[in-house]
């Protein structure tokens, strides 16, 4: 099964993803966490995608489209994959359609997990991130069991950098112009499908059980 997750900076894609991906045994591919381990690792790609990341604009197609292709023509992803945060603008959808049409494959699901602006502040700020392994916590409506501890890898628990609410917001104009249109190009493809991401997350994932089936 190849799945797109699509939303709003926090509208719960990666909480949704690691749920996916556990229950159906398919990798879970992140460029945000992939960016993220490769600045922590000091790499040239890290470096280059800070500059952008920190101020809350998309790192560049260039950068993004090799990795992703790379990364689900590897072993793992060969029964399937669930897709967070990758594709964010229409040319990386079309790239992303056009690999997998060379190898006679296409996507099964666009799975918009819809979050109305108003909500999303108030989650990012409550966000902790592990770096190590990728787990995502909120204080108040996802706590960890110990504060400020990773319950998965037991490494510390950081704020994301691009979490400060200015950025937040320069995320979200970013969201409405470059990847909304995502929303539509997936619908005419007719592999679009809506959750209310308002609700809890278990809910949420339950919709998209519902949609996914088994
Ligand atoms: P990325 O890491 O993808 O960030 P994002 O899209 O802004 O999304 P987030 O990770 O912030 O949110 P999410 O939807 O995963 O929500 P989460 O599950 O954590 O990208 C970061 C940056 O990297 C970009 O800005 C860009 O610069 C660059 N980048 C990445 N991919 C790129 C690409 N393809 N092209 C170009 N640049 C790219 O949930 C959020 C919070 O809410 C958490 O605290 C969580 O615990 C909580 N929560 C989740 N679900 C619920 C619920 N149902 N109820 C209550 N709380 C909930
Ligand atoms: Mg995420
Ligand atoms: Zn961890």
């Amino acid at each position: 099964m190849k799945i797109i997750m699509l939303g709003a900076p926090g509208a719960g894609k990666g909480t949704q993803a690691k749920q996916i991906a556990d229950h159906y045994s398919i990798p879970h591919i992140s460029t945000g966490d992939i960016f993220r381990a490769n600045i922590k690792q000091g790499t040239d790609l890290g470096k280059k995608a800070k500059e952008y990341m920190d101020k809350g604009q998309l790192v560049p197609d260039e950068l993004t489209c090799d990795l992703v292709m790379d990364r689900i023509s590897q072993d793992d992803a060969k029964d399937g994959f669930v897709l967070d945060g990758f594709p964010r603008t229409i040319p990386q959808a079309e790239a992303l359609e056009k690999a997998l049409d060379a190898a006679g494959q296409k996507m099964d699901f666009a799975i918009d997990v819809d979050v109305p602006d108003d909500n999303i502040i108030g989650r990012m700020s409550g966000r902790r991130a592990c770096l190590n392994c990728g787990a995502t916590y909120h204080i108040v409506s996802i706590p960890p069991k110990t504060e400020g501890i990773c319950d998965r890898c037991g490494e510390k628990l950081v704020q994301r950098e691009d979490d400060k609410e200015e950025t937040v917001k320069n995320r979200l104009n970013v969201y409405h112009e470059q990847t909304q249109p995502l929303i539509d190009f997936y619908q005419k493809r007719d592999i679009l499908r809506t959750v209310d991401g308002t609700r809890s997350m278990e809910e949420v994932f339950s919709a998209i059980q519902a949609i996914l089936g088994a």
